[in-house]
């Protein structure tokens, strides 16, 4: 087991707190001087054109990279050298813009093997056994995410939307405290998009919501605060309305647009 360093007593107000945090890819900077705080249970949305950074921003703070540079604290614990699944243990969980589910598995052993920690980058399957804590659980998160009439299809059968359906559950099964959702209404259709928005207003309160979104609509609607980036810096930071009436954050948006 890793141990984890504790930090000054100022640090513990924050459920996430990131401190110049930055990712080089050789001599690109995808992520650059990053410091970003979120209070528990708050609902973050984090916009920005594509290739602005946003993607790295989660691999750092879920574990599946490490920052050049910098310190991500999680309830003022430093776990910026911590491993993926030492990260999900202390309560953090994410899905990927691309769904990540066992296509040839039902949804309910999707969500099965999640309650028991495999994920689908972490192979070791056990056989499923009913009844057991995890089954229990397992359809519990089915009905959460609007899957209880689909447990038994295959999740490659799955329409789009209800791919990241299950893909939240998955996620859920860990009960995070911090939960990444990287463009979960990516693709979908404006029925699918409702619907997913409805079931991440309708997440426990005290759970903190980092969200990537391109739908303004969606990532207005489930955040309070957001955070703007572009080429791998934070350009803004503030309400929806704030941010919108930025004159850089237009600029940069008409920016990409047109180039
Ligand atoms: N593993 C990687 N190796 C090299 N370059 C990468 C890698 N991951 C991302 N990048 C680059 O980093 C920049 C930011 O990418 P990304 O974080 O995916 O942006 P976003 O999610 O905001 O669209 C892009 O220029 C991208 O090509
Ligand atoms: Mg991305």
């Amino acid at each position: 087991m890793v141990t984890v360093q504790a930090t000054p007593a100022q640090a513990i107000g924050h459920a996430l707190e990131l401190q110049g945090v930055s990712r080089r890819f050789g001599g690109l900077r995808a992520v650059e001087d990053v410091s970003l705080s979120l209070a528990p249970g708050e609902r973050r949305a984090i916009i920005g054109p594509n290739g602005a950074g946003k993607t790295t921003l989660f691999n750092l703070i879920a574990g599946d990279l490490r920052p050049t540079s910098g310190t991500i604290r999680f309830y003022g614990s430093d776990i910026t050298r911590l491993p993926p699944h030492e990260r999900i243990r202390l309560g953090i969980a994410r899905t990927y813009q691309t769904p990540l589910v066992f296509p040839r598995l039902s949804v309910l052993e999707n969500l099965y093997l999640a309650a028991r920690g495999v994920r689908p980058w972490r192979m070791s399957l056990r056989r499923p056994r009913a009844n057991d804590a995890e089954m229990v659980k397992a359809r519990q998160l089915a009905e959460q995410v609007g899957l209880g009439h689909a447990i038994h299809a295959l999740a490659g059968a799955l329409a789009h939307g209800q791919q990241r359906q299950l893909e939240l559950g998955m996620a859920l099964a860990s009960n995070p405290r911090l939960l990444l959702l990287d463009e979960p209404a990516a693709g979908l259709s404006p029925a699918e998009r409702e619907l997913l928005t409805g079931l991440l207003l309708g997440l426990d309160a005290a759970m903190t919501i980092l969200l990537v979104e391109h739908d303004m609509d969606v990532a207005f609607r489930v955040a309070r605060q957001v955070t703007v980036m572009h080429e791998g810096r934070v350009i803004a930071q503030g309400t929806p309305g704030e941010v919108s009436a930025d004159e850089v954050v237009q600029q940069v948006y008409l920016g990409a647009r047109h180039g």
